[in-house]
């Protein structure tokens, strides 16, 4: 069943209501539409297979460029260091592992993870940015199960990702298991505008002129239908807070980016 077209979930009964009953079910959203469980993961990946090729200039037409502004606060508010060890989950096409490869310098790493193999090829034979691209470790797996060692990353961040993921927590405790004591975790999402005006002519815009860019450039309306609906259900600042510190993180903070668009937490692994 969808829900009405333009909805915003910002009540925490409402979210938790909600994934009370799905979890019961055995379901799990998949935009406005509820799909069994164990089945999500492969929507998700068809979605990307369906954008990989014009995903970065797609990201760059609806955001009119400023999701790069975006990814740049968020690696400033990691405070990375030359040598550190950083985890790239829901990676993509790579715009954060590049922007934090500059950062970390020849003694760092970086590890970009991605479930999806059109999406890193998308990014990994780009000319642009070449002798940096050759430095990321590239891995194709899920966020729900990362293949890397306990407490073996100095940072881990996820970008514009989570929200696709069935079981967000399992990502979130996967982000923490890998983190060094100490090390930081940056979450990069959209949210929900703060101000009435901004928010209705942005869900216009979500709603009806992102999916025809989406039909004219991508040659999918469906895919930048699903991309609103997603960011609607995900949670608001304060929840994600909250969830993040019920997984163990401390130091908790977030930043609202473009009237809140995009938020930018941030979390600390405990010593
Ligand atoms: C919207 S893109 C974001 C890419 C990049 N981080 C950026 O900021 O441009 C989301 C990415 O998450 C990946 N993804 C979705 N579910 C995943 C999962 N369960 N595990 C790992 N990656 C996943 C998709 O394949 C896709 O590349």
């Amino acid at each position: 069943m969808p829900f009405p077209k333009i909805v915003w979930l910002n009540e925490r009964m409402q979210r938790a209501g909600l994934l009370q009953r799905l979890a019961h079910e055995k379901l799990a959203t998949y935009g406005f539409y509820q799909v069994p469980e164990e089945e999500k993961v492969h929507y998700v990946r068809r979605h990307f297979n369906s954008v990989a090729d014009c995903y970065d200039l797609m990201n760059t037409i609806l955001s009119f460029g400023i999701h790069y502004q975006w990814k740049r606060s968020a690696i400033r508010a990691m405070r990375l260091k030359p040598g550190d060890r950083v985890l790239d989950v829901c990676g993509g096409t790579g715009d954060l592992a590049i922007l934090a490869a500059e950062h970390v310098k020849d003694t760092g790493q970086i590890v970009l993870y991605d479930i999806n193999r059109e999406m890193i090829l998308a990014g990994k034979h780009q000319p642009r940015h070449g002798d940096i691209r050759k430095k990321i470790k590239y891995v194709q797996g899920d966020i729900e199960a990362i293949s890397l060692p306990d407490n073996s990353m100095d940072a881990a961040m996820v970008g514009f990702g989570i929200r696709n993921v069935t079981h967000m927590e399992k990502g979130f405790a996967e982000m923490y298991r890998v983190l060094k004591p100490g090390g930081v975790m940056m979450c990069l999402e959209f949210s929900k505008p703060v101000s009435s005006v901004f928010r209705w002519l942005y869900d216009m815009y979500s709603f009806y002129i992102m999916p025809w860019l989406g039909q004219m450039i991508a040659g999918t309306r469906s895919a930048y239908i699903h991309l609103p609906e997603t960011i609607r259900l995900f949670p608001l600042p304060d929840e994600l807070s909250d969830m993040l510190k019920s997984i163990g993180f401390s130091h908790i903070t977030y930043r609202r980016l473009t009237n809140g668009i995009a938020v930018v937490h941030t979390g600390i692994k405990e010593v």
